[in-house]
């Protein structure tokens, strides 16, 4: 690997100045709790649709004693629709304990942030680097992926130890410690701009690249073949039969999901495992209210879900008179504010 000089991360700086985001809501401000949360949903999440939820979510939560004080019901209903809901979990058990355990401030370094719930190595950087100038690198996906091309890292990725060298690798390219320390926020910033906006998985903008100089992949003429990681991702299926029993006036029947599982502490319908199962829990007397609706598909990150449903719509008197397994019936007008399964909701 060729050393560098700060050459590169000044490049990054001068580029990000003129050409990178700065003017997202998270942005200039120096405010550990709203990097934090940008940061968190901005892990699996484009920036797009983050902007709505992080306003309406700053707009309710303004800090993180508000965010600590709050239900977890309620911190998942505003998170709803995001997915990946063990990051409103963990956002929640965050905040809690940087009330317990910080006085309500967020510690000023990536190392102490770090132990913290839900934070990673990245997020952890991220945050220190942004708010309070530390020297020290992320490496978020689009931040491997420019890390990679930068010095022609071929190794697999899918190993732990060629992801510890690459982060010793993203660690070299930071701004020399003397640099004005302003720059390592504008530097942290400049990476992840120029992995969203120029250097792209399958279509890397080299002609536009403020480091082309300095790139090995681009300099070779192959930049598509970073990152390497040769593990794909083990997929599994699962179906599962959902009973959505509705009343005529608009009420649907929700329970709260188990922790663990799928879709843990998110409210949902009755859910089975095999269509006799859940025919099983529809009385006799009430069967003629059944409509099959016509399987789909939904996928999440390690699986498929086959969601196979049956509606059953009750007029509203008879409805006062079952229930099903802890559950309740749920007006119009209060389920959406529920934290629900994506599909869920969509179905409503
Ligand atoms: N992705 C992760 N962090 C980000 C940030 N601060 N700005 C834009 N995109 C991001």
């Amino acid at each position: 690997m060729r050393p560098f000089d700060g050459a590169f991360a000044a490049r990054v700086v001068a580029w990000q100045q003129q050409h990178g985001r700065n003017h997202l809501p998270w942005q200039n401000t120096r405010d550990p709790y709203r990097v934090w949360l940008s940061e968190v949903m901005l892990q699996q999440t484009q920036v797009v649709t983050v902007l709505a939820y992080f306003e309406r979510f700053v707009a309710r939560f303004p800090d993180v004693n508000s965010l600590a004080q709050a239900t977890l019901d309620e911190v998942l209903g505003l998170w709803s629709g995001l997915g990946y809901y063990s990051r409103a979990r963990n956002l929640h058990r965050c905040a809690q304990s940087v009330m317990e355990l910080h006085d309500g401030v967020f510690p000023n370094t990536a190392a102490a942030l770090e132990s913290l719930p839900g934070i990673g190595r990245s997020t952890a950087a991220a945050i220190a680097s942004l708010c309070f100038h530390e020297r020290v690198a992320i490496l978020d996906a689009n931040v491997k992926r420019v890390v990679t091309r930068v010095v022609g890292f071929d190794a697999d990725l899918a190993q732990a130890a060629n992801v510890r060298a690459l982060w010793d690798a993203a660690t070299a390219l930071l701004p020399m410690t003397r640099t004005a320390a302003n720059d390592m926020a504008r530097y942290t910033q400049g990476m992840m701009d120029l992995g969203a906006i120029v250097c792209l998985p399958k279509k890397p903008g080299c002609g536009n690249c403020p480091v082309r100089i300095d790139c090995v992949a681009a300099n070779a003429g192959d930049p598509q073949r970073y990152p390497v990681r040769t593990r794909k991702l083990k997929r599994s299926s699962q179906a599962i039969w959902l009973l959505c029993a509705q009343t005529d006036e608009g009420a649907v029947w929700l329970s709260k999901r188990p922790t663990p599982g799928v879709w843990a502490g998110l409210h949902c319908f009755p859910l089975y495992d095999s269509e006799v199962e859940l025919l099983m829990e529809v009385p006799l007397g009430l069967r003629k209210y059944l409509q099959p609706v016509p399987a789909f598909t939904h996928v999440l990150t390690h699986k498929d879900l086959h969601l196979h449903l049956w509606r059953l719509v009750l007029p509203a008197e008879v409805a006062r008179n079952v229930q099903w397994h802890a559950g309740r019936w749920v007006t119009e007008d209060a389920w959406p504010a529920l934290g629900l399964p994506a599909p869920i909701r969509k179905l409503l």
